[in-house]
This record gives structure tokens, C-alpha cells and sequence, in this order.
């Protein structure tokens, strides 16, 4: 005879606080699909104005764009180095999780006015692949960060969610770096 474990509880409501609930994920996807549809369709729909701004030190924008999203990048992987310490993957210093949270907040804030000024001045583009890729990820990025921030906040997740989303949100950033920067720096050279 087979046993059900789960005979006794059948037909049952899940006891208020105990065992997965799908259902509260939908809030951050749906905040997550909010946000970088919002972003993708007012990229598309606006005139792209093209401005540029000149910084001193740096011979056009997409420089000085090119070098704020690096130490964004570079930010980014004390990210994953710090959450690897956390997680007791990798030996580390007492500060790490102010490190990751510091690193965090580093990146968000360096790669937000390079993003502004993509959306705004630059447009929701398709006419390329890689600067598809490009556009549609760096909306994405947004959703993903706003899905994580989210979850932050939430206690009982399942172990698993955090260093899924937040590897995602890295894996996305790491693309757009790829498609953005490096792409400026293979192209014109690796000048400010
Ligand atoms: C984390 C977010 C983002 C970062 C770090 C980033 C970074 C960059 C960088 C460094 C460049 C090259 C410099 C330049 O040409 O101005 C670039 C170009 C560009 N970005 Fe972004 N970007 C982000 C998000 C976005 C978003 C949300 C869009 C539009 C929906 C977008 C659209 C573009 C376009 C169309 C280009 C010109 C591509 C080309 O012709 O090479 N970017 N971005």
C-alpha cells in the first residue's frame, strides 16, 4: 500500500504563512513587466533628442557613457563576489554584506543617468542586433532590479530565489555591457 503524505491536510486551506503560495510572486512580476514595458514603450514612442554632454576629461558622451557603465560592471561583480562570501562560497571579511549592499547601491546609481540618457536622448532602437539586444535587455535590467528589491523585502523566500534573480539581474547587465561598451571601446578605441 502506498502512503499520502499529504493525506491529512487535503482539501484543507494551506495553514496562513506555511508552504509556497505562488500567487505572492505575481506581485514582483508583475512589477518587473511594468517597469520595463513602461520604459520600452516611452523609448519607442518619444522622439529620441539626441543630446549629447560634454564632461571634462572625456572627448564625447558615448565616452564617458562607455566608462560609467564599466565601473558599473565593475561594481556589479563585487556583487557576485560579495553574495559568494555571504553565501559561504568564498572566504570573506565581516563587512560583506555592507560591501554587497554598498557595491549594490554603487552600480545602481552609476549605470541610472547612463540608462536616463540612453531612453531619453538615444531611443528604444532596433537597427542592429546587438543594439536590439541592447535595448531590450537594459528595460529588462530595470524590471529585474525593481522584482529584486522587491523580494528584498520579503522574509520566508525559498533559499533558491535571491541568487536566481540577482545572478539574472547580473547575467543582463553583463550583456548590456557587452553590447554597449565594449562594443564603444573595440570600435573607437579605449580612450576617455
Ligand atoms: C543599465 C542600463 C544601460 C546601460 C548601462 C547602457 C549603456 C550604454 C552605453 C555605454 C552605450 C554606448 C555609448 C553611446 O552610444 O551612447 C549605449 C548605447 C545605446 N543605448 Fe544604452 N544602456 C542602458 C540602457 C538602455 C536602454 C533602456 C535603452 C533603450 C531602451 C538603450 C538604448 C541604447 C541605444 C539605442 C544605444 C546606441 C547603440 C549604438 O548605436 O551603438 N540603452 N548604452
Amino acid at each position: 500500500m502506498t502512503v499520502d503524505p499529504n493525506a491529512a491536510t487535503r482539501g484543507f486551506p494551506e495553514p496562513a504563512g506555511r508552504g509556497p503560495r505562488p500567487a505572492r510572486y505575481l506581485v514582483p512580476a508583475f512589477v518587473a513587466g511594468a517597469v520595463a514595458v513602461g520604459l520600452g514603450v516611452y523609448g519607442k514612442v518619444h522622439d529620441p533628442a539626441g543630446t549629447a554632454f560634454d564632461l571634462a576629461g572625456f572627448s564625447s558622451t558615448g565616452a564617458v557613457k562607455a566608462w560609467m557603465a564599466s565601473a558599473a560592471m565593475f561594481f556589479a561583480l563585487v556583487q557576485l563576489v560579495s553574495a559568494l562570501m555571504l553565501y559561504g562560497k568564498l572566504p570573506g571579511p565581516a563587512w560583506s554584506a555592507a560591501l554587497h549592499r554598498w557595491s549594490g547601491r554603487a552600480a545602481f546609481l552609476i549605470a541610472v543617468p547612463v540608462a536616463v540618457h540612453c531612453l531619453y536622448a538615444l531611443g528604444y532602437q532596433t537597427y542592429e542586433t546587438r543594439v536590439m539586444w541592447h535595448s531590450v535587455l537594459g528595460c529588462f535590467f530595470f524590471g529585474a532590479f525593481s522584482a529584486k528589491m522587491l523580494l528584498l523585502r520579503w522574509e520566508r523566500l525559498p533559499g533558491w530565489l535571491l541568487p536566481i534573480v540577482g545572478g539574472l539581474v547580473l547575467a543582463v547587465l553583463t550583456v548590456i555591457w557587452l553590447t554597449s561598451a565594449l562594443w564603444f571601446f573595440r570600435t573607437f578605441g579605449v580612450t576617455t
